[in-house]
């Protein structure tokens, strides 16, 4: 598949949906940036920057970071190394005032999103995914102790790097993040289906058809 500098997408779910397992699988193929909040807050935090160190806080308690410091955040890189490319936000927007900023300066910009992708699942199965997932500390591969497992365990199958467990993926966290995800994130659903361009995924089935879903819908939408 070609580069498309004109691919603005937006992916949208709870926790442990498989925003950013599809999100490093579609950057690579699509030749797209993938401008992860979670990731870039957690790169803060590992650096002892003062964005992290008032970020952390939240994060370990599975609370969304101040709509502040986030908009900041990825309004920065879209103005700046993702100015002229096209990418995938995984995990931004997710409030309403988060929704509007974006809007506000796409608008102004004359790039609008070309898609909104949300990933729907079945709520009984987030926990598993979440307390199961594992993340290379080196080149950021996700894997899954139960439903993507490294062949040597806590070590990276592409890499070798050594797998991390979330400080967020206790189960109390991960409750509180489910939570926080019903108040704040899932208004945005009737923002982006108002707005016309709401693709809804069925995000239950394994990570090859939910990836066949997605090319799907770049292919019959060609930008
Ligand atoms: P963030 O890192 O964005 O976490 P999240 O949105 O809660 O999403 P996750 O990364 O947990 O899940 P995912 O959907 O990417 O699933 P994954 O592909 O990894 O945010 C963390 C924190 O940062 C927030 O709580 C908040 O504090 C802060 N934050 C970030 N953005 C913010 C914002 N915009 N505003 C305010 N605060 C913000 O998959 C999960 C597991 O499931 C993996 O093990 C994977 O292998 C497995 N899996 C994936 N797909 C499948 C499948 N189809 N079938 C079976 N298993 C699968």
């Amino acid at each position: 598949m070609s580069r498309s500098a004109a691919f603005r997408a937006v992916f949208l779910g709870p926790p442990g949906a498989g925003k950013g397992t599809q999100a490093l699988e579609l950057a690579k193929s699509l030749g797209v940036g993938h401008l992860s909040t979670g990731d870039m807050l957690r790169a803060h935090v590992a650096r002892g920057t003062p964005l992290g160190l008032r970020a952390k806080g939240f994060m370990d308690a599975g609370k969304l970071v101040s709509d502040e410091l986030i908009i900041a955040m990825v309004e920065e890189r879209l103005s700046g190394d993702l100015q002229s490319s096209g990418w995938i936000l995984d995990g931004f927007p997710r409030t309403v005032p988060q929704a509007q900023a974006l809007d506000k300066s796409l608008g102004s910009s004359g790039r609008p999103l070309t898609h909104v992708f949300y990933f729907a699942v079945p709520r009984s199965e987030l926990m598993s995914r979440l307390t199961g997932r594992r993340t290379c500390s080196s080149c950021g591969a996700i894997w899954n102790v139960t439903s993507k497992p490294t062949k040597l365990a806590g070590i990276c199958d592409a890499c070798g790097g050594a797998l991390t467990h979330r400080s967020d993926d206790r189960p109390e966290a991960v409750g509180r993040r489910l939570e926080e995800y019903d108040k704040s994130t899932q208004p945005l659903l009737a923002h982006y289906r108002a707005a016309g361009c709401l693709i809804e995924i069925d995000a239950g089935r394994s990570p090859a058809q939910v990836n066949d879903q997605i090319i799907a819908v770049v292919k019959a939408r060609a930008v």
